[in-house]
């Protein structure tokens, strides 16, 4: 079952070619695809050789292959983690009952919004990332976009199996959908607001794979506890591929901090004005980056208090992150859960039905886990001996879903008035000249071994490859 079939048209380890009908469709599905990865996919890539790796088999330890493929020529395909045997339902009214194999026509509806929701978000962010190649920083960076962007569209190919092999007509025509919304689109945008959002620069794209790629995770490894084995199946997979992304994030970011630190260790200039004419992005202008695309990313968990969540646990469709590793009931009836809201003008804890809280149950632990890398960029602020210090913006910030819509917090965590806002918003979220300063550092960088001075070269290449390495043949 690890094994993965390139010899086929569509790369699978699900035995597709047992089943005509199936097959035909996703045949079909394919060059609409194709037409959608010419337009939104990475633009002026085409023809470059990329150093990627490609899935061969869907056990952890080592399951890709590295190797130069020309560009569009990546063979994406349909790859589930092996099957469980005996597996059961761990959470909700279904606990301890033998997993689902088919849809149960009960939950079809919600399954079909929870598959086509996180569906939406992998195609959204190809869209988002399409202009960053032009201003790639290195060859290692460019390849590294390239590896999202294509495990991007493997994620799609993901959610559009299991819509077209469970959902029929209604399935086909949503994975049709999938390909015709835009980011960004005015008439027809993705789903969820941080994919319509711009990702306009490269500090923005570290940002975005750091936090936003995180949800990813999150949601993931929600899906992966699901009832329904296929969906359980294919997104324990996708996590395997989501470490890459997050870590070109960390990554990414840390090097930005380091060459800053550099340069100011060097020079001893702390203004943000000087570092900026000395072209490295001021640690100020990273925090209010950090702070627009925290607080943007937090929404994705949706409202804090939601029914259709308690559905979708008590049903068995969506787990808790390591739903399994917790020790109490998997019921949660009668629990409660302490979310937020604001009383005479104050931040107030209140608690309510853990049930109806498990959006924030998975906020709650994202936050905790964005916070290590955090922790390790400060780290590399605090090695070159200076005092200032990234943090993550109180979860009330700049919130636009849920109890905090429309309520002005300080990144501290203070509710404050709109004219205190007004006056303090351009040192709390990335300004209109921050992009532009940003901006004017991108230019694209294509010698092979060279980084723009703005980002502190990698430690280690990619594979163990020397940081020198070519990575991205142009031809
Ligand atoms: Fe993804
Ligand atoms: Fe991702």
């Amino acid at each position: 079952m690890s094994n993965i079939d390139y010899s086929s048209k569509i790369p699978n380890n699900v035995n597709l070619q047992d089943d005509r009908t199936l097959q035909r469709a996703l045949e079909g599905w394919l060059p609409n695809y194709l037409d959608w990865w010419q337009d939104m996919g990475p633009s002026g890539s085409h023809g470059f050789d990329v150093y990627l790796r490609t899935a061969t088999s869907t056990t952890p330890d080592g399951w890709a292959t590295f190797g130069h493929v020309k560009m569009p020529d990546y063979r994406w395909g349909i790859f589930l983690a092996a099957q469980e045997a005996e597996r059961k339902v761990n959470f909700g009214e279904h606990k301890g009952e033998a997993v689902w194999q088919d849809v149960p026509g009960e939950h079809r509806a919600n399954l079909r919004r929870i598959i086509v929701t996180q569906g939406d978000t992998e195609p959204a962010s190809v869209e988002q990332q399409r202009h960053l190649g032009n201003t790639a920083p290195s060859q290692y960076d460019l390849r590294n976009l390239f590896q999202v962007n294509v495990e991007e569209g493997r994620h799609l190919w993901a959610m559009v199996y299991l819509l077209h092999k469970h959902f029929g007509r209604d399935g086909r025509e949503e994975a049709e959908a999938l390909l015709e919304r835009r980011s960004g689109d005015a008439d027809n945008p993705r789903i969820l607001g941080a994919f319509n959002e711009e990702t306009p620069d490269w500090l923005a794209f570290f940002m975005f794979t750091y936090f936003t790629d995180r949800d990813g995770k999150f949601q993931l490894n929600a899906l992966a506890e699901s009832g329904f084995d296929p969906l359980a199946r294919t997104t324990k997979f996708m996590l395997t591929e989501e470490a890459h992304h997050m870590f070109v994030g960390e990554s990414g970011v840390s090097r930005v901090i380091q060459r800053t630190c550099a340069v100011m260790k060097e020079t001893g200039i702390e203004d943000p004005a000087e570092l900026r004419r000395l072209g490295v992005i001021d640690l100020p202008t990273i925090q209010r980056y950090l702070n627009f695309h925290y607080s943007v990313t937090i929404d994705l968990f949706g409202a804090d208090q939601s029914s259709n969540a308690a559905i979708f646990y008590s049903s068995g469709l969506k787990g808790r992150y390591e739903e399994t590793k917790r020790t109490d009931d998997h019921l949660l009836k009668g629990d409660g859960y302490k979310i937020l809201e604001v009383k005479d003008g104050a931040l107030v804890e209140k608690e309510v039905p853990m049930l109806n809280a498990l959006n924030e149950v998975l906020r709650d632990d994202f936050i905790k886990d964005s916070a290590g890398g955090v922790m390790r960029w400060n780290k590399v602020i605090e090695k070159a001996g200076l005092s200032f210090r990234l943090t993550l913006p109180h979860k009330a910030f700049n919130r636009h879903i849920g109890t905090f819509a429309g309520i002005r917090v300080s990144p501290d965590g203070r509710a404050i008035s709109e004219a205190e806002w007004a006056l303090n918003v351009n040192d709390w979220l990335a300004t209109e000249a921050d992009r532009a300063y940003v901006a004017s550092l991108m230019g694209r960088v294509v010698e092979t071994g060279k980084y723009a001075n703005w980002i502190a070269p990698p430690p280690i290449g990619i594979n163990k490859q020397p940081i020198d390495f070519e990575y991205i043949r142009f031809n």
